[in-house]
């Protein structure tokens, strides 16, 4: 790795292109969602020759995603089962830890225990910390937050009055996790599709015309180096 590199501490994924992936090679989309997933394990892999990057948020399926067909929703989840079956060596290993942002509770039961089981192997681990978005909408998070600090308000634990900035966003999903440094996003689209609304508020955004089954470490370099040419002034001079 480039030694005078600034290396992003909080890296956030869009990973967008599992579908057009697919299409392009004649397969169902499922078979990009498994490529996908693929991928998504590679560069977890990586983390460990990337040292400075200590947290990495992946969008893997958001709110609007059960729009999806049944069959592709149940694929998806079918997915995640094995992959968490698979790489939990993978994360106790390389001392990584594994969180989750999202409604958890409104996803199905198998995979919700799962995520609860590694989540809770990995806790104690002191490396880089995976973070998987399930069944997350960034105005959802936001509208959760609101809600909990209401009730607090409701029941007279909280003056309205103390609410800003700093407390608000000690009521996201992940409180403890710094704000994204770098949102990369594949496949080409320029949206942000609800994800980590109030974490990017300073991210910067890089965005890749590579799919996400093709994107690797290389990849994550190039996002990284353009990083480092950018100019971060928090709206400062
Ligand atoms: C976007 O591609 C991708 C998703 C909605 C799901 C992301 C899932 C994975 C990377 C794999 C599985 C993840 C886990 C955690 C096992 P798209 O289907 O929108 O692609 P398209 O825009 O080309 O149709």
């Amino acid at each position: 790795m480039e030694n005078d590199l600034v290396i992003p501490q909080h890296i956030a994924i869009i990973m967008d292109g599992n579908g057009r992936w697919a299409a392009k090679r004649s397969l169902e989309r499922c078979e990009g969602h498994r490529m996908g997933a693929e991928a998504l394990k590679n560069l977890i892999e990586s983390m460990k020759d990337l040292p400075g990057v200590k947290y990495m948020s992946f969008y893997a399926f958001s709110t609007e995603n059960w729009k999806r067909s049944e069959e592709e929703v149940s694929a998806l989840m079918h997915l995640l089962v094995e992959f968490l079956d698979a790489n939990l060596a993978l994360f106790m290993e390389n001392d990584l830890k594994l969180l989750v942002t999202g409604r958890l509770e409104g996803m199905p039961e198998e995979p919700r225990i799962k995520l609860k089981e590694a989540v809770n192997k990995t806790k104690d681990n002191q490396g880089p910390c995976v973070i998987i978005a399930l069944n997350y909408g960034g105005r959802s998070e936001i509208a959760d937050a609101a809600k909990a600090i209401a009730r607090k308000v409701a029941k007279g634990e909280l003056d309205a009055e103390s609410i800003d900035e700093k407390l608000f966003a000690e009521y996201l999903y992940n409180p403890q996790v710094p704000d994204p440094d770098l949102l990369i996003r594949t496949s080409g689209e320029l949206r942000l599709s609800n994800f980590l609304l109030w974490e990017i508020s300073y991210s910067e955004i890089y965005v890749t015309d590579t799919l996400w089954p093709d994107f690797d470490k290389n990849e994550l370099m190039e996002a990284i180096k353009a990083f480092n040419k950018r100019s971060r002034r928090f709206g400062g001079r």
